[in-house]
């Protein structure tokens, strides 16, 4: 009589029922769709030039500023577990204003890299960081005019003096982060010029002025002795539109992979990235993301492990192809037991 069948739903009773797939853990493991991969992961490590001991990072908790032989051993353990990459910021005994140590051949980022490559090249990518605020001493990215501001034009001329001499010393892949206008294309045009055109650039096209680098200026000893960097990193109040621009800005100037940072406070960006282009699409879990979860962990706030695999999970599925994190080397252990 076009009634239901015997035994079936009563009217008004759900058909659909999402709790369905998610009654076991096994059911959930079947399902999932996001799966982070040590692979993908890129340990942020720092590295200081006149140490014997590693130094710890009072403000990043399990975070050291390494000697050549600790980051040597950092960065086994890291390849050991599987990790993708490392990406290396030289922290050097002298600073001045055009940050020379920066592209001097036996600066402390130069002989690190050549470390790494001998340590795990071939099964961990070397990366480094490329720009000029851990090596002045006036802590700006670039170098400044008679009045204070960041010259861009001139630190381009120096962004790609350390490119050629990071390539030299071995780098496998430079990350630009100075946020300068046509900081991809000299230094790519640079690389050129120096017979490595196949040299990769990881560009940090889409970085903003953000209060979460804080720890990291500690780690790096690179915070502005005067102002602050609004006048070159993004304002995080402006609309995803103009990361677009300079994600396609990079692109146009040669970029091979683009990165979003910070991470948590923009996944909007990150998936407006991840949406536009073809390129792998990295995101920056920064140094106050890492300490504001080590901070309320130590308090017994919040569940540490939970927080690090949620937090790192939702700027995968936001669009990050890979992940820059602090925990990258605890993480691809857990990965590699799960
Ligand atoms: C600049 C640079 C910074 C970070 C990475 N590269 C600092 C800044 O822009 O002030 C921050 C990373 C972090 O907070 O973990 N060389």
């Amino acid at each position: 009589t076009g009634g239901r069948p015997a035994g079936g739903p009563a009217a008004g009773f759900p058909l659909a029922r999402p709790r369905r797939l998610r009654r076991t853990p096994a059911l959930r493991r079947l399902v999932s769709d996001v799966r982070l991969h040590p692979a993908d992961l890129i340990l942020p490590a720092f590295v200081k030039e006149g140490v014997s001991e590693p130094v710890p990072v009072s403000s990043m908790p399990g975070v050291v500023q390494h000697t050549r032989d600790s980051l040597r051993k950092a960065a086994a353990e890291a390849a050991e577990a599987g990790v993708g990459g490392i990406i290396l910021f030289g922290v050097p005994a002298e600073k001045d204003a055009r940050g020379s140590a920066a592209d001097d051949p036996d600066g402390i980022v130069q002989l690190a890299i050549a470390d790494l490559v001998s340590e795990v090249g071939g099964s961990m990518v070397v990366m480094a960081d490329l720009c000029l605020d851990e090596y002045t001493d006036h802590g700006h990215c670039g170098l400044l005019t008679e009045t204070g501001d960041v010259d861009n034009d001139a630190t381009l001329e120096r962004y790609a003096s350390i490119a050629v001499a990071q390539a030299r010393a071995g780098v496998e892949v430079v990350a630009p982060s100075g946020m300068m206008d046509g900081q991809v294309g000299a230094i790519r045009a640079a690389l050129d010029g120096a017979g490595y055109p196949d040299l990769p650039i990881l560009a940090y096209s889409a970085k903003y002025a953000s209060a979460f680098y804080g720890p990291f200026r500690e780690a790096a000893e690179c915070a502005p002795q005067f102002g602050d960097r609004a006048g070159y990193q993004q304002d995080p109040a402006r609309s995803a539109a103009e990361a677009l621009r300079e994600v396609a800005l990079d692109l146009a100037e040669g970029a091979d992979a683009v990165m979003v940072k910070p991470a948590l406070a923009y996944l909007d960006v990150l998936r407006a990235v991840a949406d536009a282009v073809d390129v792998p699409v990295a995101a920056y879990q920064v140094s106050g993301e890492y300490a504001m979860v080590e901070a309320a962990a130590a308090n017994g706030w919040v569940d540490r492990d939970r927080i690090i695999n949620e937090t790192l999970t939702a700027i995968h599925r936001a669009g990050a192809d890979l992940i820059l994190t602090y925990w990258a080397t605890e993480v691809a252990q857990k990965l590699r037991r799960a």
